[in-house]
């Protein structure tokens, strides 16, 4: 595949992946692109975790869901993350960002724009949203044929330290390596943040991986071969939107219009 193809291919996957394991060249093609990634003074700060045995993925989904359930059940992951949430297509398409809920059981439809706000909890519980969210969210996990947690050297991971921030930087270069990577081999990906919400919950994920002292667990991954005639979960959303090149740049300084030139460049 086509780089410019791999990049506007890829998109979060988060509906479940076709049943059938990762092909073991494609998770080393993964894994040895992923290694090409750049970081500052070639430190490669990162260590991968590769699981695909049923039974630790079953124990980290059931991590995964729980987590799901009580973020959504007090409320805190809408309360933190709201200002992204779009309930419509002109929503979506006025803003050009954030994620739009355009998929959720015909019930909860009248109460959609209601429903992820703050004074929403009630009626989310009423309608068990965050029992079938984290339901949804543990088969996500069990079912996915691959997870991966990438690990950061705490040494250099140091928040508030010029080294923790060109780790970050670099830790972004190997996430997108990895899922252009996995976008070429017709795999799809999805983030499990909802864990690392809660830091209890992270910890046993952690733990779960066997992730040393010294390496501090950053992303865990899921992964699998996309499919497009699987159904979509029962509450789902997209972001396909992207504000145009005109809003994100400048030319020369800030504020000045990024106006295409021409061949002279005038
Ligand atoms: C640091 C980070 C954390 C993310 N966490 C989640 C997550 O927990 N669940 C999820 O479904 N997507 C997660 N995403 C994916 C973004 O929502 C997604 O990339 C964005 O909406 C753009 O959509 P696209 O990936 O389909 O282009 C995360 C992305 C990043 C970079």
């Amino acid at each position: 595949m086509d780089l410019f193809d791999a990049i506007r291919q890829r998109h979060t996957t988060n509906g479940l992946f076709a049943d059938r394991p990762i092909a073991p060249e494609h998770l080393r093609t993964i894994l040895e692109m992923a290694a090409r990634a750049p970081s500052h003074f070639n430190s490669q700060p990162w260590r991968f975790v590769a699981i695909e045995d049923a039974e630790r993925r079953a124990a980290i989904a059931a991590i995964a869901g729980d987590s799901m359930r009580q973020l959504m059940a007090e409320g805190r992951f809408v309360n933190q993350y709201r200002r992204f949430f779009r309930f419509s297509a002109a929503e979506a398409e006025q803003s050009h960002d954030g994620i739009h809920f355009d998929t959720m059981p015909g019930v909860l439809k009248p109460f959609a724009k209601y429903i992820l706000t703050e004074r929403g909890g009630q009626v989310m519980n009423t309608f068990q949203v965050p029992r079938v969210l984290g339901n949804d969210a543990r088969k996500l996990v069990a079912s996915s044929p691959l997870l991966l947690g990438i690990a950061l050297d705490r040494s250099l991971f140091q928040q508030g330290e010029l080294t923790g921030l060109y780790t970050s930087i670099s830790l972004g270069a190997v996430v997108q390596t990895i899922w252009l990577s996995a976008t070429a081999q017709g795999m799809g990906l999805q983030f499990v943040s909802t864990p690392q919400e809660i830091p209890e919950q992270w910890a046993r994920v952690s733990n779960l991986l066997g992730v040393p002292a010294e390496y501090e667990l950053i992303l865990l991954l899921r992964l699998g071969y996309e499919d497009p005639t699987i159904k979509r979960p029962t509450i789902d959303w997209t972001s396909p939107q992207r504000k145009a090149v005109e809003e994100l740049a400048f030319r020369e300084t800030w504020g000045q219009p990024f106006a295409d030139r021409t061949a002279h460049g005038e």
